[in-house]
C-alpha cells in the first residue's frame, strides 16, 4: 500500500511531527479556554485536532460549519453528534427542556440516530435547547470538546447566527471550543475585530509547515527499496519543490512512490513526477487563469518568478495590494514568510506557461 496519503484527515502512521503544536494545544484545552486555529489551506488544521482530541481522554464532537444549512440544522447536528457519544437511553431525560421537540429516527441497518427539527419553528430556540444539551453532557471532570471546523462560515449561516452562538457560549462551563479556519482574513475580522461578537473570545494558534528534518525522515523511510541509493536526493527532490507544505508533499511524494514501486524509475523520477501531476491538472489550471483578470495574471506570474509585487514599480502599490489581498483570500496566495503561490504545481504551471 501507498504509504503516502493525502486529502483527508491524516493520523498514526501518516501523522508526522506537530509535537510542539499538539503539546500547545493540549496545554491550553486542560483550562477554561477556548482554541481559535488559523492556517492557509491544508496545512494539516484538522489532522492536529484530531490527533491531540483522540489521545486525550476526553469527549469531543465535531461540526464543520461548510455543512450546515441554518440555524435548525447547526441544533440537528449538535444534537446527532451527542447521540453518538452517548446512548440515547441515557440522556433522554436530560432532554426534558426542549421546547421544540425534535424527530428522532434510528436507521434500521447502521442503528445511526438521525436528528431533524420541523422547519417553520423559532430556530433560535432549537440552537438555545440543543447548546444546553452539551452543558448538560458535560462534566468538570469530563469536560467536552467541542470542534467547530471552517468556522469563518459562521457568518454566513444565517444571520444573527454568530451573535447568538456567542452569547450562549460565553456563559458555558465544562466546554472547550476549538474553532478552525482556512480563510485567514475572515477568521482575523471574526477574533480581532472589535465590533465582531467573537472578538477576542480564544487563544489563537497559527500553525506552519511540517519542519524538514522531520518531513526527510519521514519520507526517506518510507520510499521502496529499490531507491535506496538515491533515497536522500529524492526526498530533497521532493521537498525543495513542495517547501514542505504537508498537502503537496504527501501527494507528491505517494507519486513519486508509484512510480518508483510500479515502474521502477528511479532517475529523475521527482522532475517526471511532478510533470505528470501538472499534466493531470492541466485543465483544472487553465480554467482558473482564464477566470482570473489581468492583474491577478501578473501579479501571480511575478511571485511565480520570484519577484515582489509591491516592488514592481509598472503598477500603483495599491492595485497590487488589493489584488494580493484578494488572492490570498481565495487561497491562491499565502503568506507565511513571503508571497508565495499555495499550489507549488499550479506554480510551476504558470511558469510553464509563461515563460
Ligand atoms: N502532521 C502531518 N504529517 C503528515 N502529513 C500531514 C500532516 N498534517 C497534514 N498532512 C497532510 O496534509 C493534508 C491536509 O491536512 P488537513 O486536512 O488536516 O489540513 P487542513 O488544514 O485541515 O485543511 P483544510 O484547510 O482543507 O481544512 C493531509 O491530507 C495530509 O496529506
Ligand atoms: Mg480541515
Amino acid at each position: 500500500m501507498n504509504p503516502f496519503k493525502f486529502g483527508t484527515i491524516v493520523e498514526n502512521e501518516f501523522f508526522t511531527d506537530r509535537k510542539e503544536e499538539s503539546e500547545i494545544l493540549k496545554q491550553k484545552l486542560d483550562s477554561e479556554n477556548h482554541v481559535i486555529l488559523i492556517s492557509p489551506r491544508r496545512l494539516g488544521k484538522s489532522s492536529l485536532v484530531q490527533k491531540v482530541v483522540s489521545e486525550l481522554n476526553q469527549p469531543y464532537i465535531k461540526i464543520d460549519l461548510q455543512y450546515v444549512m441554518n440555524v435548525s440544522d447547526f441544533a440537528a447536528q449538535l444534537l446527532k453528534s451527542i447521540f453518538k457519544l452517548y446512548p440515547y437511553e441515557k440522556i433522554k431525560y436530560t432532554m426534558g427542556h426542549f421546547r421544540v421537540v425534535p424527530t428522532i429516527s434510528t436507521n434500521a441497518v447502521t442503528g445511526a440516530m438521525d436528528v431533524s427539527f420541523q422547519s417553520g419553528n423559532n430556530s433560535a430556540i432549537m440552537l438555545e435547547d440543543a447548546m444546553e444539551m452539551l452543558e448538560k453532557v458535560a462534566t468538570s471532570k469530563s469536560r467536552l470538546i467541542v470542534i467547530l471546523d471552517e468556522f469563518q462560515e459562521v457568518t454566513k449561516i444565517q444571520e444573527g447566527f454568530d451573535r447568538q452562538l456567542r452569547s450562549i457560549m460565553q456563559q458555558q462551563k465544562g466546554i472547550n471550543y476549538i474553532m478552525l479556519g482556512s480563510q485567514e482574513s475572515l477568521m482575523e475580522d471574526i477574533f480581532e475585530k472589535k465590533k465582531s461578537p467573537f472578538y477576542h473570545f480564544g487563544q489563537m494558534m497559527r500553525l506552519s509547515r511540517i519542519p524538514r528534518t522531520d518531513f526527510s525522515e519521514y519520507i526517506m523511510t518510507r520510499l521502496p527499496k529499490i531507491a535506496d541509493n538515491k533515497a536522500v536526493s529524492i526526498t530533497n527532490n521532493i521537498l525543495d519543490f513542495t517547501k514542505c507544505h504537508p498537502y503537496y508533499t504527501q501527494q507528491l511524494a505517494a507519486h513519486v512512490w508509484e512510480l518508483v514501486n510500479y515502474q521502477e524509475v528511479t532517475d529523475n523520477v521527482v522532475s517526471l513526477a511532478i510533470e505528470q501531476l501538472i499534466k493531470m491538472h492541466d485543465l483544472d489550471f487553465e480554467r482558473l487563469w482564464i477566470s482570473m483578470n489581468r492583474t491577478d495574471r501578473e501579479i501571480l506570474l511575478q511571485i511565480a518568478t520570484g519577484e515582489n509585487p509591491l516592488q514592481n514599480r509598472q503598477k500603483p502599490t495599491s492595485t497590487s495590494f488589493s489584488a494580493i489581498k484578494r488572492l490570498m483570500r481565495d487561497g491562491y496566495i499565502i503568506n507565511i514568510d513571503k508571497y508565495e503561490i499555495e499550489d507549488p504545481f499550479f506554480m510551476q504551471w504558470i511558469i510553464n506557461k509563461n515563460l
